[in-house]
């Protein structure tokens, strides 16, 4: 099947034509391109990877120079999905300009073709200015992992009514001010429906149930990669880890045993030319021979 480059403009349409919309995270070439070769629509360079590449604990200590060391080598290996960079912690939130640069350098170095940010009506100047420097602009409501000590830790968001009122409304500011698409993460699922009903844009749902226009997943999540923490709304689609841990241990078992590698693993040289190489062993004392070698080549 040849597929085609997938657009912001697209990614709407799917929501008009009711397609559901397939996402994914990704933060390397090899894994983008099995991604992108498996017509998934779009794929966040998420910050997700201070965790799942880096080993942090949270999302906040990921820097700008990692996020776009990472989204080079994801946009490297993806010639159909719609890249898109994930704005890290304080690279947009301290001021406007720099926030645009920032934003910029996802496009202009990275190779990513839109950011996402993090955050509701608060942050939408932001956002118009960075829609105004012509980069396209993904937000980000419900559980924005930046804001996790101020949530007091992984949390489900708008679960009070007044809560719920917000995001709806964020929801709504967020489109008036030029998004493309709202990932709604760990919210109630009857909050998320009444958010895609009321937008006409895609909504991207993570823990939202399934009444968004699409699904967001981190990969070494969905695969079983990454299994420190297994929030409700994860399914493990895969169990890559443990295929990882079988094949390392037939690997040292086969090295441990001389059963690996093998006579088709090895690079064999001619009879003839090996039995010159042999005559010359036999012949020559070739500590004294390598020893003449290396005064001529240190001259
Ligand atoms: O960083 C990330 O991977 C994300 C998605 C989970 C939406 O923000």
């Amino acid at each position: 099947m040849s597929l085609q480059k997938m657009t912001t403009k697209k990614i709407i349409e799917k929501k008009q034509k009711g397609e559901k919309i397939v996402t994914l995270t990704s933060y390397d070439y090899s894994i983008a391109k099995i991604v992108d070769e498996s017509n998934i629509d779009l794929i966040l360079v998420g910050d997700s990877l201070s965790m799942v590449m880096l080993g942090y604990k949270n999302t906040l200590s990921v820097t700008m120079d990692e996020m776009i060391h990472h989204t080079k080598a994801v946009t490297r290996g993806v010639s159909n999905a719609l890249v898109v960079g994930d704005m890290p912690f304080l690279s947009y939130k301290i001021d406007i300009v720099e926030a645009v640069k920032n934003a910029g350098r996802f496009i202009q170095e990275g190779g990513a073709e839109a950011v996402k940010v993090e955050g509701g009506m608060e942050i939408c100047p932001t956002i118009k200015a960075i829609i105004n420097a012509d980069i396209e602009v993904m937000g980000h409501i419900g559980l924005t992992p930046q804001a996790i000590y101020r949530f007091g830790g992984f949390m489900v968001q708008g679960k009070t009514v007044d809560a719920a009122k917000k995001l709806i409304m964020d929801a709504i500011i967020l489109q008036e001010t030029g998004v493309f698409s709202i990932v709604l993460e760990s919210i109630p699922w009857q909050i998320a429906k009444l958010i895609t009903n009321s937008v006409d844009i895609p909504t991207i749902g993570i823990g939202a149930g399934r009444y968004c226009d699409g699904q967001i997943l981190v990969i070494h999540d969905m695969l079983g990669i990454f299994t420190e923490f297994k929030p409700k709304f994860l399914k493990y689609f895969g169990k890559v880890g443990d295929s990882i841990r079988n094949a390392l241990k037939s690997y040292r078992h086969e090295v441990e045993n001389e059963i690996y590698p093998e006579i088709e693993h090895s690079y064999e040289l001619p009879q003839n030319e090996l039995d010159d190489v042999n005559e010359w062993f036999e012949k020559v004392d070739i500590k004294e021979e390598a020893l003449k070698l290396n005064k001529i080549i240190q001259k």
